[in-house]
């Protein structure tokens, strides 16, 4: 069956851009992460962001028990960098094995090839139906190298 056509809000909310994000975190002391692209900043002073997971993701519960998110910020020609954490891994394998890794002061694992990585403390959090946006104080971080970020346009505002 054909799929319905997207409605005009649908199609007027794809228009809004955001970057590419690998979120990581910790579960039991082991790195975590998963591709974000709902993302922004929302203050200069406290530099803050705020991020937006998906209520049924797995991660959620590692993230409101770590406290924490880092976001390695990819490059516009890093496509690349963002397969590991879309795939079905091995049982006993993690989506930073055979990537080039940094660990932020609070210990979580960053991307050392992306654009730039922010460390954030979690302050709080809002219910957002389907998702929960986390609120997210930057406390460290790091630019790796010049050049633009990854920009992400969507067909609609039914998905990612
Ligand atoms: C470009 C892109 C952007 C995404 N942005 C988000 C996001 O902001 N928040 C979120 O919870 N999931 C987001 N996801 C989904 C997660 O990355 C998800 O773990 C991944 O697609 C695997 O899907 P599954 O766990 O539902 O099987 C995004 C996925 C893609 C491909």
């Amino acid at each position: 069956m054909p799929r319905p056509e997207p409605t005009p809000l649908a199609r007027a909310l794809g228009r809004v851009p955001s970057g590419v994000y690998i979120v990581s975190t910790l579960r039991e002391g082991a790195p975590v992460a998963f591709v974000g692209s709902f993302v922004q900043q929302v203050a200069f002073e406290p530099p803050a962001l705020v991020l937006a997971v998906a209520r049924d993701r797995e991660q959620l519960a590692d993230l409101r028990k770590t406290g924490r998110f880092a976001l390695s910020i990819l490059g516009a020609g890093d496509q690349g960098l963002m397969s590991p954490f879309l795939k079905r891994l091995p049982e006993g394998t993690g989506p930073f094995d055979g990537l080039t890794v940094a660990r932020t002061k609070s210990g979580l694992t960053v991307l050392e090839d992306a654009l730039a990585w922010i460390d954030c403390r979690i302050a709080g959090e809002h219910d957002a139906g389907d998702h929960v946006v986390l609120f997210g104080v930057a406390e460290e971080a790091h630019l790796a190298r010049e050049g633009d970020p990854r920009i992400h346009l969507r067909k609609n505002g039914l998905g990612y």
